[in-house]
């Protein structure tokens, strides 16, 4: 059954209406728009331009110079599937898309557009969860170093092939060691016990140069300059829980993330939605094509994650993509340029927004070309040439058809949402944290017991095994050689050497002694405490 909305009364609020639109809406009864049910309405062209539920998993991409109105198209895309009962998931770049959580008002261009394609804005505001790797404008979104894997950790601190090679060693170590790898300290103390056992690590796992520890600590310091502190720890959030909730009333929760302060940090934005990506990729099970997906997630800023992303990383990309639509997982990626998307991600997604572009230089002239060319061509329409000339909030649009083919691309006006175009206010957003389902979980750190506490404690028995060691040597010495006057026993002078060396050089370098001793079987073998 088709869903039937009723064109507004002539005569509307014509505030910041642009004259063209006005003309048209003021001329030409339009005739209320027909929406088939299971879908999520874009706008009209001729007909009703829309994503069918069951063929939303099979992703997505917005693209459109700045100002042309991707922010406002995917608003209100995750509302629509909001209200289909879809949980959503969203970067807020600039803190505009916070708006979808209160409820809209009819007025200027909103009255307009809804007049001129005859679309009934039913104005309501949505079910938010807010989140902040800050922990400032949401709630907080931490992971451990372990969850993060090397693979990501390594693209995040922009390390080289050798240093990755490290970082693989560091994290397989931690594996077999039992050290759990939960917050940046963790990684820090491990790495200062790598760098002290380098020599034997070498001949066992490859080339564990110290240079290469030491570079991964400087760029631990500039991460955790960054956030990385705040984002790694515990409580991790629950990916599969808490990213798809829906309301009492049945609608999908929209979570926005705070985006702003992030972008600061491109790489850290880039690695953290892919990191959210390969979390929903493991967390959830296979389910083929289902009747409409389990989460959509918006990918703004797509650009962040491509550029310079090296090679291992792209393939992870274009493998997650591939293979999380059968897990129900629709992602869209939003970018001003479609030339920023990879060609191996580009041609899976399936349906495409393409608002104005720019063509002044002949990059730009190139990037319309190239964009124009993804579309299936429709002959009553210049592609090319309406990419260029196309207003603010209108797009070309294409989406795939019952039969999962691309429909043919046409020029459409895009719907107005329904919630607030624009931020809500810092007030607002606190009062609706308060009461969200999430409240309380997570905002609050949780210090457990870590690779950190454990090699500290590891640290400390060994000395403390070695001292009765050298002092249970230090009896049996004077039992048989009674007579024989020592001037001061191994154990002193060796307490006495490190004591000096921790005076100096601070505590690692403790490690460093002990484990040089260990080695050269000065303290002997004992089995580690976990
Ligand atoms: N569907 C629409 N109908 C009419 N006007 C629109 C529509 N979409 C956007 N606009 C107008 O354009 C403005 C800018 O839109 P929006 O913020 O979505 O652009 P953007 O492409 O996200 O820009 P940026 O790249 O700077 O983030 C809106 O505030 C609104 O006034
Ligand atoms: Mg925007």
């Amino acid at each position: 059954m088709a869903r039937r909305t009723k064109a507004p009364a002539k005569g509307a609020d014509t505030e910041g209406e642009k004259p063209d639109e006005a003309a048209a809406a003021e001329d030409t009864v339009v005739e209320p728009i027909e929406i088939p049910e299971d879908c999520v309405f874009i706008g009209k062209s001729v007909k009703p331009e829309y994503i069918l539920l069951k063929l939303a998993n099979r992703h997505g991409l917005i693209t459109g110079a700045t100002g042309t109105g991707k922010t406002v198209t995917l608003q209100g895309l995750a509302e629509a599937f909001s209200d289909a009962g879809v949980p959503v998931f969203c970067a807020d770049v600039k803190g505009d898309l916070s708006g979808v959580a209160a409820m809209g008002k009819e007025k200027g261009w909103i009255k307009e557009r809804a007049a001129m394609i005859g679309y009934d804005v039913k104005f309501s505001a949505h079910p938010v969860i807010f989140w902040d790797l800050f922990g400032e404008l949401g709630h907080p979104v931490r992971t451990t170093v372990s969850e993060l894997g090397p693979l990501m950790l390594s693209r995040l601190m922009d390390l080289s092939e050798a240093q990755e090679g490290v970082m693989n060693i560091a994290f397989r170590i931690a594996d077999e060691e039992e050290l759990p790898l939960l917050d940046l300290k963790d990684l820090q103390s491990l790495l200062e016990n790598l760098a002290a056992r380098a020599k034997d690590l070498t001949t066992k796992y490859g080339t564990v140069g110290k240079r290469s520890i030491g570079a991964i600590q400087r760029q631990l310091l500039v991460l955790e300059q960054q956030g990385g502190d705040y984002f790694f720890g515990e409580p991790a959030l629950d990916v599969g829980k808490d990213l798809m909730r829906t309301d009492d009333e049945g609608r999908g929760y929209i979570g926005v993330l705070a985006a702003d302060k992030l972008m600061q940090s491109p790489r850290l934005y880039g690695t953290f939605l892919l990191f959210l990506l390969s979390e929903l990729f493991e967390e959830l099970p296979e389910i083929g094509d289902p009747e409409k997906p389990k989460l959509v997630f918006f990918f703004d800023e797509a650009h962040l994650l491509f550029r310079d992303a090296p090679k291992a990383l792209l393939e992870k990309v274009e493998q997650v993509v591939r293979l999380i639509r059968s897990k129900g997982v629709g992602v869209y990626f939003v970018t001003q340029n479609p030339r920023d998307v990879p060609d191996t991600v580009s041609r899976q997604l399936g349906n495409r927004v393409q608002h104005a572009l720019r063509a002044f230089t002949p990059a730009e002239q190139k990037a319309v070309k190239s964009a124009a060319e993804t579309f299936r061509p429709n002959p009553e329409l210049d592609t090319e040439q309406m990419i260029m000339s196309m207003g603010i909030g209108e797009a070309l649009v294409s989406s795939l058809d019952e039969k999962g083919q691309p429909s043919m691309v046409q020029h459409t006006f895009v719907k107005p949402p329904s919630s607030q175009v624009g931020p809500i206010v810092l007030k607002e957003r606190k009062a609706i944290m308060a009461k969200d389902p999430v409240a309380g979980v997570y905002d609050d750190v949780v210090d457990r017991e870590s690779a950190h506490e454990i090699l500290q404690k590891r640290t400390k028995e060994r000395a403390k095994l070695a001292a009765e060691r050298e002092a249970a040597e230090e009896k049996a010495k004077g039992k048989s050689k009674t007579a024989k006057k020592s001037g001061g026993s191994r154990g002193d002078s060796f307490w006495t050497a490190l004591g000096k060396t921790v005076v100096r050089t601070g505590v690692p370098m403790v490690t460093r002694v002990l484990e040089d001793a260990i080695r050269r079987n000065v303290l002997g073998g004992h089995s580690r405490r976990r």
